[in-house]
């Protein structure tokens, strides 16, 4: 029996405005009532959506069945840090959780491993569902490395929350390896399985195997409706981050839709 829940998530990056992001969320939640996914806030197939922090309250706002997240966040709760939101800003815009650490993070803006220790830290204290994105470049790949790279990401990015904790307000972990983030590449579902099975090894080695089998790993690097249930078919793929294809409803419905199918395949299996 499956003891974690599947998780489809979408990461608009820097897509939509206020008014762009409720006719998504009428959209979706116009195709959530008349499926039969199943899928929710709660429950074994679960839905996230993560707008850009201009969009969070108009996303929210639609109570719409899925959770909310920002895709960034400050790891202090206020201070002189221009630009910058604390967790308890993101918690008041309306969000329930906050991805850190993707590879866009760490390549763009300098997220460090140490940053985001402190970030999945502060998330996780005030109450807000931490998703951490770890993942290799195709140079780490190339060079063999790509075990190593990501499971130091995973202990660093863990090193200040307990697994106790770290269940409790629901953690997760984005397995997206930066060479399949937008390049239309996506990891064979065997590559993928791999590298999670080793994340989850990496996890029980440091909180035990009950909560390293209740943590949610999700695959993200151009996960689509034609590759998405080859891949949560993999028994250590509890769902996807969705970059490109999840910027239109049709499209991230799909992957809904084959999560759906992949999980009633795993009950009946069970
Ligand atoms: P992609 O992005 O699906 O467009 O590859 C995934 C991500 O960056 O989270």
């Amino acid at each position: 029996m499956i003891d974690r829940p599947l998780v489809i998530a979408a990461n608009w990056k820097m897509h939509k405005t206020r008014g762009e992001a409720s006719q998504y969320m009428r959209d979706l939640a116009a195709w959530m009532a008349g499926s039969d996914s199943g899928a929710g806030v709660d429950g074994p197939l679960q839905v996230v959506i993560a707008p850009p922090a201009t969009a969070i309250a108009a996303a929210a706002d639609m109570a719409v069945p899925a959770s909310i997240y920002a895709q960034t966040m400050h790891q202090e709760d206020h201070g002189a840090f221009t630009g910058e939101l604390s967790a308890a800003m993101l918690k008041d815009a309306g969000a329930t959780g906050v991805i850190l650490g993707h590879s866009e993070r760490r390549q763009l803006f300098g997220e460090t491993d140490a940053a985001l220790a402190d970030k999945v830290a502060a998330a996780a204290a005030h109450g807000l569902h931490p998703m951490l994105c770890i993942g290799e470049t195709i140079d780490d790949r190339r060079g063999g490395t790509a075990h190593e790279v990501v499971t130091r990401q995973v202990r660093l990015g863990l090193a200040k929350i307990d697994g106790e904790t770290a269940a409790r307000v629901g953690l997760s972990l984005a397995y997206e390896p930066v060479w399949a983030i937008g390049t239309g590449e996506t990891a064979t579902p065997e590559i993928a399985q791999e590298m999670h099975a080793a994340i989850r090894v990496t996890l029980a080695e440091l909180w035990g195997e009950e909560i390293a089998l209740r943590t949610p790993i999700l695959y993200g690097g151009s996960v689509k409706p034609a590759n998405a249930l080859e891949l949560l078919s993999q028994p250590d793929i509890d769902g996807a981050l969705v970059g490109g294809a999840a910027l239109d409803v049709p499209s991230f419905s799909g992957i809904i839709d084959a999560a759906a199918v992949s999980l009633r395949a795993a009950v009946a299996s069970s």
